[in-house]
């Protein structure tokens, strides 16, 4: 079996700014650094709004800090005449390691479909930056077209044709689930995992063994580690929780709500 080293992403959103990022990583690497956190065993990412984005690499980079960090967006130009825009050079400049792409509520409020998120996975893999690629179905979709379609043909649409393949990760979030309290089941979670890493093979090959699939949507410590613990979760995506150091951190110990 090929080990995937899990990955627990914070997706803080349009929340704090520099300063209480500053501050918030601080607590959350102190807290996890006092209980002799092993990051080899479990990758740790925050991914800040764009404006915090320096100062955090600057404060990982004096501190030491073994969080990686990630982007919210990207734009799929390479540089010009695209007023707002973030490029991917820019990002790994600021030595940002994972990039979010296409999460949902960019689909809904900024209406950002599938064609332009493979182009904004091709920005990543041009810019050797990991995109985590989000995927889900909504409520309607659940009830009409049943849990896995949606986020398999996403998630394909999003690889299709790139000339290579960089690493990338995928994040099922079930529309329905996020920001809402209502979880999937731990079970579901893994069906629909497996569903995408089956898809990702019969059409990349046996790539799919070392892609990270996550799960999202209202992800807390106390349900953590039911996820984690099944085959084709790898992590996860989390987002209010990333916000409270405590959680966030405890959401990072998981393997210490696992009841043997
Ligand atoms: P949530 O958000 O954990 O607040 O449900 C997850 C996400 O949007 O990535």
């Amino acid at each position: 079996m090929t080990e995937r080293t899990p990955l627990i992403a914070g997706n803080w959103k349009m929340n704090l700014d520099h300063l209480q990022a500053i501050a918030l990583i601080q607590k959350v690497c102190w807290t996890l650094n006092d209980a002799d956190f092993d990051y080899n065993e479990v990758e740790v990412a925050v991914f800040p709004p764009f404006t915090d984005l320096r100062s955090a690499q600057t404060l990982i980079d004096a501190e030491k800090f073994e969080v990686k960090l990630g982007a919210q967006d990207i734009s799929a130009h390479d540089k010009g005449a695209y007023t707002g825009e973030i490029s991917g050079a820019m990002l790994a400049k600021l030595d940002v390691d994972y990039v979010l792409v296409g999460h949902s509520e960019r689909r809904q409020y900024h209406g950002e479909q599938d064609d332009l998120l493979n182009k904004k996975v091709a920005s990543c893999f041009a810019n050797a930056l990991t995109p985590v690629i989000c995927v889900g179905e909504t409520l309607e979709e659940l009830e009409t077209r049943g849990q896995a379609a949606v986020p398999v043909e996403q998630t394909l649409a999003a690889l299709d044709g790139h000339k290579q393949l960089g690493d990338f990760v995928i994040a099922y979030e079930p529309v329905w689930a996020i920001g809402t309290g209502k979880v999937a089941t731990s079970d579901e979670a893994e069906a629909v995992a497996n569903e995408i890493r089956e898809a990702i093979r019969s059409k990349h090959g046996d790539i799919a063994d070392q892609i990270r699939i996550l799960y999202g949507g209202s992800v807390k410590a106390a349900n953590v580690a039911g996820f984690l613990a099944k085959d084709n979760v790898d992590g996860v995506l989390v987002g209010g929780a990333s916000l409270e150091s405590e959680e966030f951190s405890g959401i990072c110990r998981y393997k210490k709500h696992i009841v043997l």
